[in-house]
């Protein structure tokens, strides 16, 4: 606990360490392991790896460490960190809006994001039940033929007991840790599991490699093809490089307002986005050995995760303890981002509302649960409902993908533009210096980056997002 600005006990991190572990925790997650490397592979190779790098470096460091240093300075939860940087540069406290579309973006991603992590768990169950049939040597699902396997992802998602059932089970272990607080809950599950993650990552890549299928990913995931990189596919390489920092939902606002005065967040936002960036490419090299040896196409969309990968087990020996490694190598994962995701809103309610965090993360969870029921419905009953049918973008999308898409396209944006504004333009630059633990050409770079090229690049994907034809 430290004593903030008002004088209240506020819990804080226990360590810097514990800091970059949960800040890795929260970017690493879904987005890593199966939109990266699907979208490298389809768009471009190589030159959509480098270009997602430049992205990371001039467009997603500067905003991650813009948004820090304003939870650092507040101390509070996101809206009541801008209202007080606001405050300090005589700017209007208005400005609080850009953390208070950022609360809502959290919350609406949390919906959605536990659904899919309600599909890991299935997973984690369908491969620990096999390892007592398959045993721990030979292939995965012995004896079952292919169309058995991949349709077991069609049959779960089409059944609203098992998404609804299983998006909550992932919520309540969300806030399980939530509701304990931030040393006490969200640093142990990252301080965990974590490690676990990378030690997980990192063997079963080893150990896919020897399948003989390493030459054909590096072919696959780094060939060059600029040609391919056409402006949509920037524009979807700059959105993904947000979300995967999760920046724009002022995520890292919330987890930057516990982090005490001795930590340099310039260097501890390098080693967060390279963290991230080093999963995203790691992950490539750990799913895709293992699906082209067992000669199945790269795939994309959940069909590459939740059928290709499952029925490529098959082919491997020790599938099913492989499998199961991999899917809670997943969990793991989906968990610490889902744990930020729930952190935001609840950590808004207990400061607007004075309410005890245990039932300030109960509120928010309960929520999240009507609206990750109506997601997760989505791919079963509730099918042919298209809330947004009217709006030319959303047409004939279901709950789960117009969630997505709202935050994706509008919410996370906008947020982002809003506070690189308000960090690059707005807040007073005394203050501003005193935070981010950088000077000379480097200071001058970030703001410069800060000011001009992040908010076009974000706009350009808000625009692009509305009106797609626009690089038609
Ligand atoms: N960065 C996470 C991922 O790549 O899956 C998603 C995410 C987590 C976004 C937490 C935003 C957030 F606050």
């Amino acid at each position: 606990m430290a004593l903030t600005q008002s004088g209240s006990t506020r819990d804080h991190w226990s360590s810097r360490s514990a800091f970059i572990l949960a800040a890795i925790g929260s970017a690493v997650g879904l987005g890593n392991l199966w939109r990266f490397p699907a979208e490298a592979g389809a768009n471009g190779g190589g030159a959509f790896v480098l270009f997602y790098i430049g992205c990371v470096i001039l467009i997603g460091l500067p905003v991650l460490l813009s948004e820090t240093l304003i939870g650092r300075h507040g101390q509070a939860s996101a809206p009541e960190s801008v209202r007080r940087v606001a405050s300090a540069s005589r700017a209007s406290s208005h400005w609080d809006i850009l953390a208070s579309v950022g609360v809502l973006s959290a919350f609406l991603i949390l919906s959605f994001y536990c659904v899919v992590g309600g599909w890991v768990l299935y997973y984690v169950g369908v491969f620990f039940a096999d390892i007592f049939q398959s045993g721990l040597s030979g292939g995965a699902f012995a004896g079952q033929s292919a169309e058995h396997i991949e349709g077991l992802f069609p049959e779960m998602i089409g059944s609203a007991a098992w998404t609804v059932g299983l998006d909550a089970l992932f919520l309540g272990i969300t806030l399980f840790f939530v509701a304990r607080g931030v040393s006490g809950g969200i640093e142990i599950v990252a301080k965990w599991l974590m490690p676990a993650f990378f030690i997980l990552l990192v063997a079963i890549t080893i150990y896919g490699m020897f399948g003989g299928a390493f030459t054909q990913t590096m072919s696959y995931l780094f060939t060059f093809e600029p040609e391919k990189l056409t402006g949509e596919v920037m524009l979807a390489a700059v959105g993904q490089a947000f979300f995967s920092l999760s920046l724009g939902v002022a995520g890292m606002v919330t987890y930057g307002s516990y982090v005490g005065r001795n930590v340099n967040l310039a260097s501890t936002s390098a080693i967060i986005a390279s963290a991230d960036t080093a999963v995203a490419l790691l992950a490539g090299l750990c799913i895709f050995p293992i699906v082209f040896s067992a000669g199945l196409a790269a795939g994309a969309g959940p069909g590459l995760l939740f059928e290709s990968l499952p029925h490529a087990f098959q082919e491997m020996p020790g599938g099913a303890l492989i499998g199961l490694a991999f899917f809670i190598m997943v969990g793991f994962a989906a968990l610490t981002s889902s744990v930020a995701l729930l952190e935001v809103p609840t950590a808004w309610v207990i400061d607007r509302f004075r309410i005890v965090r245990p039932l300030s993360a109960i509120l928010v969870a309960s929520g999240a649960m009507v609206l990750g029921a109506l997601a997760a419905m989505s791919t079963n009953t509730l099918a042919d409902w298209h809330p947004l049918n009217f709006i030319p973008i959303f047409e004939g999308q279901g709950f789960f993908d117009v969630l997505d898409g709202l935050t994706a396209k509008f919410f996370m944006p906008i947020g982002a533009i809003l506070t690189a504004i308000f960090v690059g333009w707005v807040a007073d630059r005394k203050l501003i210096d005193m935070e981010n633990g950088i000077g000379g050409l480097l200071h001058l770079t970030w703001l410069f980056l800060v000011r001009f090229l992040c908010p076009v690049a974000l706009l350009a994907i808000m625009v692009v997002g509305i009106f797609p034809d626009l690089l038609a």
